[in-house]
């Protein structure tokens, strides 16, 4: 365990990946489990230490693959890497200066702020079910679009068809809904959770909307804990 002021040097070596196809989620939570505050917004829970982290997960991805729900709640618009050492570190890595964010949805519904697009600017992707691919291709070309399922996405699917892109470090920022279901398809290969000292009460979402069975829904294996001005940032890998 490490503890106090962690370099950006340390994060990038606590969370290097290597050259094979990775998912890995990103997601804080209260003490008391919750995934949003007050608000609805993810935004009101976290700290500087988690958004240090979120920008350097960030950095090592190719994609970041998130729910309509989330892009909606939280105002998504392109991503854009800021910070002039996680720059030079994609360019190093051979990788674009952004990364691509890739939006699942079923019912198409996106707003004005994601779908505005510069033409050939190549840095988002629409995951989406047969029934709206017609009208989003109108809006966003061919070369945006991936039918990765009849009726809902299908995780598997939407994985190949990024894979075929060259997106093989997939991020995903939730929600949880999104999170869910990756977890049920057995997806997910790592979880890097920020969990905060904050106990908010009442009820709200947790990480993962999913329906419960018999078992475990998914287990992980401890990788690491960094501990940052109290909040303990928790890597978590898919237990074999
Ligand atoms: N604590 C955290 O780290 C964290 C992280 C992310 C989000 N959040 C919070 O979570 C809340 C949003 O929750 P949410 O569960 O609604 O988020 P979500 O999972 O991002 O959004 C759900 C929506 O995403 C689309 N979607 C997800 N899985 C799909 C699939 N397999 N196939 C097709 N579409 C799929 C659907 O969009 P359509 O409705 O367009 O079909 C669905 O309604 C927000 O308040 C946000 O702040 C918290």
């Amino acid at each position: 365990m490490s503890t106090g002021q962690v370099s950006l040097e340390e994060l990038l070596r606590q969370y290097a990946v290597g050259p094979g196809p990775l998912v890995r989620a990103n997601f804080v939570t209260t003490l008391d489990g919750h995934a949003t505050g007050g608000d609805g917004l993810s935004g009101s829970i976290n700290s500087a230490a988690d958004k240090q982290v979120f920008d350097v997960l960030r950095a090592l991805a190719d994609v970041v693959v998130v729910g309509a729900g989330t892009i909606r709640a939280e105002g998504y618009g392109r991503l854009r890497t800021q910070d002039p050492e996680l720059l030079r570190l994609r360019r190093d890595a051979g990788r674009s200066d952004h990364p691509v964010l890739a939006v699942v949805t079923a019912s198409g519904e996106l707003p004005e702020k994601v779908l505005a697009q510069e033409p050939g600017a190549g840095d988002l992707l629409v995951l989406c079910a047969e029934a709206v691919a017609a009208d989003l291709t109108e809006r966003l070309g061919a070369e945006a679009v991936l039918v990765c399922g009849d009726d809902v996405v299908e995780a598997t699917r939407a994985l190949e068809a990024l894979h075929a892109r060259g997106l093989n470090q997939v991020l995903t920022e939730g929600g949880p809904h999104l999170l869910g279901g990756w977890l049920q398809a057995g997806v997910v290969d790592e979880l890097c959770l920020t969990l905060r000292p904050v106990v908010l009460g009442g009820t709200g979402p947790r990480i993962v909307e999913a329906a419960s069975g018999t078992g475990a829904l998914a287990r992980f294996e401890l990788h690491h804990v960094l501990e940052i001005d109290g909040d303990l940032m928790l890597r978590y890998v898919a237990a074999s």
